[in-house]
């Protein structure tokens, strides 16, 4: 039976990414169905809502969902359940997708394009598994003035011991087919939440006897991926950690343009989308990098479609494409997003 295959564009440069990871999935030919619905601010604006009834029957029907961007500076002043960024933490929320894969490496030839030296640049293979339903994204959080006048928020930061135990098992598993070597990042010298993490990971360890795990405190850890990124192989962190190490990640590998994402839940189904925003400032002026929107319709072939080798094709043409020196203004080119898109596709 066709799978079928949800289409969320969002807002800013959501459309034009992912106008061009459709196209290549068009010219696999895989006997896809897409349907295409709206999110975000684009929902806000049409339907009153980010994340609206139609468009969450469509992903939870879906066999694998494709995410553009959300993000809309003209809803800054809305309530923030009516936010753009809702639409994409409730769908992370409603379908359980806990677990974000971020890899990022370096494609050869792109050494230049990153601000670390290149030779440690070069190194760079690293996969980040990035907790998604849970911590201070979820806890608790409000406004409220104090007894003495003054204007207080706050944000629960929280886990319990068994969502730590589902992520650290995927950790441990994505580190198990990589270079084994698993690396949990934690605050544990200040944070409960964190010892209690740590706690966790320690007991799921005891089950992978092949993986070296290390854990490190996420300042150093934001250091280290500057100063020895290539010494990462698989790093498993919290919701808020895993946002602020993935946008560092990418610049490292050369541009945010780059890193696609896959988001699951526990049976495999997944959401992809580039870990890029909707960078409303170069909207709509085909200057926005395709390669991070492609390379998730990539991820989402071999991780939810169970189509490695298409998965592959895609990720040979991305490299094939860059090769030939075709860049968009993010990675120092001119190319346009949709001259890039035809670099991938002719690559093919
Ligand atoms: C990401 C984004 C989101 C997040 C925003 C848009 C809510 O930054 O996917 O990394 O914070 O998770
Ligand atoms: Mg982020």
């Amino acid at each position: 039976m066709s799978k079928t295959i949800a289409i969320l564009p969002g807002d800013g440069i959501g459309p034009e990414v992912t106008r061009e990871a459709r196209r290549v999935l068009d010219a696999l030919d895989l006997g896809l169905t897409f349907a295409e619905a709206p999110v975000g601010g684009a929902a806000y604006h049409a339907h009153g809502h980010p994340l609206p009834e139609a468009t969450l029957d469509l992903a939870k029907r879906a066999d694998a969902i494709l995410f553009g961007a959300v993000g809309d500076p003209s809803c800054d002043a809305l309530e923030r359940h009516l936010r753009p960024e809702q639409a994409i933490l409730g769908l992370r929320k409603h379908l359980v997708t806990f677990a974000n894969l971020r890899p990022a490496r370096i494609f050869p030839g792109l050494e230049d394009a990153s601000t670390l030296k290149p030779e440690i640049a070069g190194a760079i293979d690293l996969v980040i598994v990035r907790e998604l339903n849970g911590d201070v994204y979820f806890g608790e959080k409000g406004q409220r003035t104090t007894d003495a006048g003054l204007r207080e928020g706050h944000d629960l930061m929280r886990y319990d011991e068994a969502e730590v135990r589902r992520i650290a098992h995927v950790g441990f598993q994505t580190a198990a087919k990589r270079r084994g070597k698993l690396c949990s990042v934690d605050k544990a010298n200040v944070l409960e939440t964190s010892q209690l993490w740590r706690d966790v990971v320690i007991e799921v360890a005891a089950e992978y006897p092949n993986v070296e795990l290390t854990h490190m405190y996420v300042d150093n850890a934001a250091m280290q991926l500057v100063r020895n990124p290539g010494g990462f192989d698989t790093i498993v962190t919290g919701n808020l950690f895993g946002d602020i190490l993935s946008d560092q990640a990418s610049m490292c590998v050369g541009s945010i343009g780059m890193l696609p994402s896959a988001s699951l839940d526990a049976q495999g189904k997944g959401l992809y989308e580039p870990i890029h925003g909707s960078a409303p400032d170069i909207a709509g002026q085909g200057k926005a990098n395709p390669c991070a929107a492609i390379l998730s319709a990539a991820m989402m072939l071999r991780h939810s479609l169970d189509m490695a080798a298409p998965a592959d094709r895609i990720e040979a043409a991305v490299a094939a494409a860059l090769r030939s020196g075709v860049r968009t203004p993010d990675l120092g080119g001119g190319a346009s997003t949709g001259a890039m898109g035809d670099a991938v596709l002719a690559a093919l």
